[in-house]
């Protein structure tokens, strides 16, 4: 951890892609700790047993080149991808840009990774490690029938990971959001299903914080409908009618980071209203610390994730977090995580 404090100067100084790339290659190289997280931020959701609700959200490790040295970092679970059938460059560079004055990042990757084939032989690799490993998957840019993409992602990563999350919701594959839209991502509900077949593998989706109120009813009315394990809630975000100060700004992609905390936050705690809590979500969008990630349980999420911050604030964040909710739960009379999320809403 401190060998990150020490980089991040160092890393801030070159350009975001490069910077990224020199940190997973560190990773592979981190000694392994173990650390015991407090009991009252375990929770038990899909029958498994998170030592505590902080993931790292996907995009980090669009390969699974580093899974088990994230998990090391003291994060509850790591959601790797997002993963495409056939390898893919993406965007032109640059691809990511930092909003420093924002504490935001916007990034128009396109869904640069190695493909499926490299990524499943890493997840039958670290198998045994155990761990809460997610994989999300996502359609090729030039599929003929993106559901297909998804229905291969999902049958190759079965049995691998502990759940499967269908990205339909990055703003960088030109038409990929469309699936959001209720007869498209009904269909692909129902193709993702069957492909899931008799395994009991949590699925979820992903969505954007980009969504008005009656598409968020027909979301859910189909997430319910069809009785899909849960939603993750948000991507980045296309809006940019907040205040912001970098003069990166005005560049197009999915923003992320603190200016992204509001809305994904108020699209979460909409979605928990019309579900009446009965469906899991994971919060994610513009978490920087145990209050950020508290005030997502509190708006109705059993889970959260985060990004951005661990740029600017490097990993020792995770463990600040853990601590804090720790604190907060006590505060506020919790014995636990489960006890906290949706109080907001009572
Ligand atoms: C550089 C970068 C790449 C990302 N790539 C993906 C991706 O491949 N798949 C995905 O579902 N989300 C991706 N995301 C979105 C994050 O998973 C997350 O939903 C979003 O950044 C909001 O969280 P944050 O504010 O904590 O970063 C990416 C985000 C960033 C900053």
């Amino acid at each position: 951890m401190a060998l990150f404090d020490t980089l991040r100067p160092v890393l801030h100084l070159l350009d975001p892609e490069t910077a990224h790339n020199l940190t997973i290659k560190t990773l592979k190289y981190m000694p392994h700790k173990h650390q015991v997280d407090p009991q009252s931020l375990h929770i038990k959701l899909f029958n498994l047993d998170f030592q505590n609700p902080v993931g790292l959200a996907a995009g980090f490790d669009k390969n699974a080149e580093v899974p088990d040295a994230i998990l090391n970092l003291g994060f509850g679970f790591a959601e790797l991808g997002t993963v495409t059938p056939l390898a893919q460059h993406g965007n032109a560079k640059p691809r990511i840009f930092r909003l420093s004055k924002d504490r935001a990042v916007i990034n128009r990757l396109g869904f640069n990774n190695d493909g499926l084939t490299p990524f499943v032989a890493r997840l039958k690799f670290r198998f045994l490690n155990g761990g809460i490993i997610g994989a999300n998957i996502g359609a090729n840019k030039d599929s003929q029938d993106r559901v297909a993409d998804y229905e291969l992602g999902i049958k190759s990563v079965l049995g691998l990971c502990s759940y499967i999350a269908i990205n339909i919701s990055s703003p960088n594959t030109q038409g990929l959001r469309a699936l959001q839209e209720a007869n498209a991502l009904d269909e692909l509900i129902e193709r993702c299903l069957a492909a899931r077949g008799a395994s009991r593998t949590p699925m979820l989706v992903k969505i954007a914080p980009d969504l008005n109120d009656s598409e968020l009813e027909a979301i859910a009315a189909i997430a319910r409908a069809r009785q899909i394990d849960g939603l993750i809630v948000s991507n980045t975000t296309i809006d940019r009618s907040m205040p912001l100060l970098s003069r990166q700004a005005k560049e197009s992609g999915g923003l992320s980071g603190q200016p992204l905390m509001h809305n994904s936050t108020m699209i979460l705690s909409k979605i928990y209203k019309i579900t009446h809590g009965k469906l899991p979500i994971i919060g994610v969008g513009g978490i920087a610390s145990g209050a950020d990630a508290y005030t997502k349980i509190c708006a109705g999420a059993s889970l959260v994730q985060l990004y951005t911050a661990l740029i600017y604030k490097g990993p020792g964040l995770i463990r600040q977090i853990t601590t804090e909710l720790d604190t907060l739960l006590l505060r506020d009379g919790f014995k636990n995580i489960a006890e906290a999320v949706g109080t907001a809403h009572h």
